[in-house]
């Protein structure tokens, strides 16, 4: 049966109102969101005091009043006109736009929907001057330079929209949130907020230790470590809240790219798995941490709230995220526990493949060969305790079997490449120690190699996962007994959703019952690694980044958390055969892939350099 048809309409161009007022729907969908374009117009315009006036929740009444350059009166309509902008002119300085707003439709879409009033005096005006919205009248007015905006009745035209709106104190909890967020990223500006004539919030100039202590409270700033690290061109730095500050909700998880407040999976993603071995799953981590790259490597025009990003190279960023806080969050470790080089104990009771140096040597130790080791350098000190790990190359070969069969399904890609290398060099070197439960020393012909352990071995294990999905290989290890575990209706229902993906990952992880899933096999590779946890963290992740998308857009994402999950950590003490083993796998795995992604697993310090920290041959 067909609908009857509606007689048949001519094509006309919208009136300009109308456009505006229906992309007010999606850049002021709600009063927080008409707080949040106006705050940022302020700060563009390099305000340093901010004032923000609400009643009722918003609805009635925002008015936001700035002390920043203002805008000459000539211009004044055009401030209101759709798609007029002073902050790009040009699709390259779109690609590097380093204002916070660009799009140039915030103020047309709020006028659209509200009764508007401009007023604004820049430093050389002799007088304030006003501008109505709805009649774009331009009158002399009073006022100190700067720009106040004020927007009263929103909605008042769109009776569909305002029936949306919660009540005031919930639309006005929501504009408290935009303003803190901006807050938070902006210690160097002065905020105040009052709503129906009371102040709620008042923030003075500061720096940001203390603007984040006062705006997430005592319990975050007395649990918390500082951050700052940089790589290329990325940099990350902030505060990260310890275990203790973490919270039953994901309310207190501040993340802004280039000042800009953003919610990204990629990035909520990679701060959380740096949480895994300190946090229970049913945890949120508090932090504030600001991420500082070049414009021209994210894109920010991907929605007009712009509160999504995309960078460039996701994989990098994830990775240098991921990174940061886990080198932060475990430096907390190393002085609680003191330096032991001894296995840290784990507060989720995860990571068990940490655990045994037999089992330990088969994870770290992938495609078998026959791993050359430097037996004379080798003193005494090095010899592995009492977990019998053999010294000797012929002993230590019979160790591989397990993992030789794995690797011969391998691509040739990732084998050692035995043939290419002369037997007897090896641009990493060999072994001489261990420091601080992070980093291989080694010695090449050079001089000293500095090897990044953990970062190391997940290089590795990601280029292994990676190239056997590539080649549709990825062996799987079936459970002689299945592993099952109480799973929430979520986790049950992506399992049973996603079997196609994960199969594809080498998982099979099946629903015996509406809360109970059993996993019968994983992806050789990490089959030592804890079948519950890895099983939990694919599904978290299949689900997060949506579905067969894992396996496509994100799939790197995916891989890079399994090897990293499944990689040696820190503070693990190595045997000199298992670090031996390490850097020839690395030699095998840098020359089967010469992209060089995020930070760099080992660095060379040569003789000359060794030579000039003690003023020899000068
Ligand atoms: N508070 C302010 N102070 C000075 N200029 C402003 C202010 N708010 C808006 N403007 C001017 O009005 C223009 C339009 O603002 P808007 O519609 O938010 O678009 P956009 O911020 O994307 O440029 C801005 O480009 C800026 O030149
Ligand atoms: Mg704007």
């Amino acid at each position: 049966m067909n609908a009857p048809l509606s007689p048949i309409r001519a094509i006309q161009q919208l009136p300009d109102n109308l456009i505006s007022q229906i992309a007010a729907g999606e850049v002021v969908e709600r009063p927080s969101a008409v707080v949040k374009e106006l705050l940022e117009n302020a700060l563009d315009a390099g305000a340093t005091q901010i004032t923000v006036r609400l009643e009722q929740g918003g609805v009635k009444r925002i008015a936001i009043t700035d002390n920043g350059r203002g805008i000459a009166p000539e211009q004044l309509p055009l401030a209101l006109a759709r798609h007029a902008t002073s902050k790009i002119s040009s699709l390259h300085d779109l690609e590097n736009v380093a204002t916070l707003g660009f799009r140039g439709e915030a103020l047309a879409s709020i006028a659209s929907v509200s009764q508007l009033t401009l007023t604004s005096r820049t430093a050389d005006a002799g007088h304030a001057s006003e501008i109505d919205g709805s009649t774009l009248a331009v009158t002399p007015s009073s006022g100190a330079q700067g720009t106040t905006v004020d927007v009263q009745d929103l909605y008042f035209n769109t009776p569909a929209r305002r029936k949306f709106l919660k009540s005031d104190q919930t639309e006005f909890g929501h504009c408290a949130e935009v303003v803190r967020r901006i807050a938070l990223a902006r210690p160097d500006v002065s905020f105040s907020l009052t709503h129906n004539g009371k102040t709620v919030d008042h923030w003075i100039i500061t720096e940001i230790g203390k603007r984040s202590a006062s705006i997430l409270g005592n319990e975050f700033a007395n649990a918390r470590l500082a951050l700052d690290e940089g790589a290329g061109p990325l940099r990350l730095h902030g505060f990260v809240g310890l275990p203790t500050a973490s919270k039953a909700r994901a309310d207190a998880q501040y993340f802004y790219v280039n000042g800009r407040f953003v919610r990204d999976k990629l990035l909520v993603h990679a701060v959380r798995a740096a949480y895994q071995d300190v946090l229970h799953g049913d945890r949120y981590p508090s932090y504030v941490l600001g991420l500082d790259l070049d414009p021209a490597l994210v894109d920010v025009n991907v929605h007009p709230s712009k509160i999504e990003v995309r960078f460039r190279d996701s994989r990098a960023v994830h990775q240098f995220v991921f990174h940061a806080v886990s080198r932060a969050l475990a430096q907390t470790s190393a002085t609680s526990f003191g330096a032991t080089p001894a296995p840290l104990p784990s507060p989720s009771g995860a990571m068990p493949w940490i655990r045994g140096s037999q089992e330990h040597l088969q994870a770290i130790l992938q495609p078998g060969v026959q791993v050359p080791q430097q037996q004379t350098s080798f003193g005494p000190q090095f010899a592995p305790a009492a977990n019998g790990v053999a010294q000797t190359t012929a002993n230590y070969g019979a160790l591989f079997t397990d993992n030789q069969r794995v690797a011969a399904n391998y691509p040739t890609a990732l084998q050692p490449a035995s043939q290419t290398l002369p037997s007897d060099d090896f641009p990493l070197g060999f072994a001489l120690a261990q420091l601080h439960g992070i980093y291989i020393l080694a010695q090449n012909t050079k001089g000293l190699v500095l090897v990044d352990m953990h970062a190391a071995h997940e290089r590795i294990l990601y280029e292994q996962l990676k190239g056997a999905l590539d080649e549709d290989a990825m062996q799987v290890q079936p459970l002689l007994i299945p592993v099952t575990f109480f799973a929430d209706a979520v986790e049950v229902g992506t399992a049973e959703e996603n079997q196609e993906t994960l199969h594809a990952l080498g998982f099979d992880i099946a629903a015996i019952s509406p809360t109970t899933l059993a996993v019968r096999s994983v992806p050789a590779l990490l089959k030592n690694a804890d079948a519950q946890t890895l099983a939990r963290d694919v599904l978290r992740d299949v689900r997060e980044f949506g579905g067969s998308r894992v396996l496509v857009e994100r799939r790197n994402e995916l891989l890079g958390t399994l090897a990293c999950h499944t990689a040696v950590r820190a503070n693990r003490s190595l045997t000199a055969p298992e670090m031996n083993a390490l850097l020839r796998q690395m030699e095998a795995t840098e020359r089967a892939d010469q992209c060089n992604h995020g930070r760099p697993t080992w660095s060379q310090l040569a003789l000359s350099d060794l030579d000039k920290l003690f003023l020899r041959g000068q």
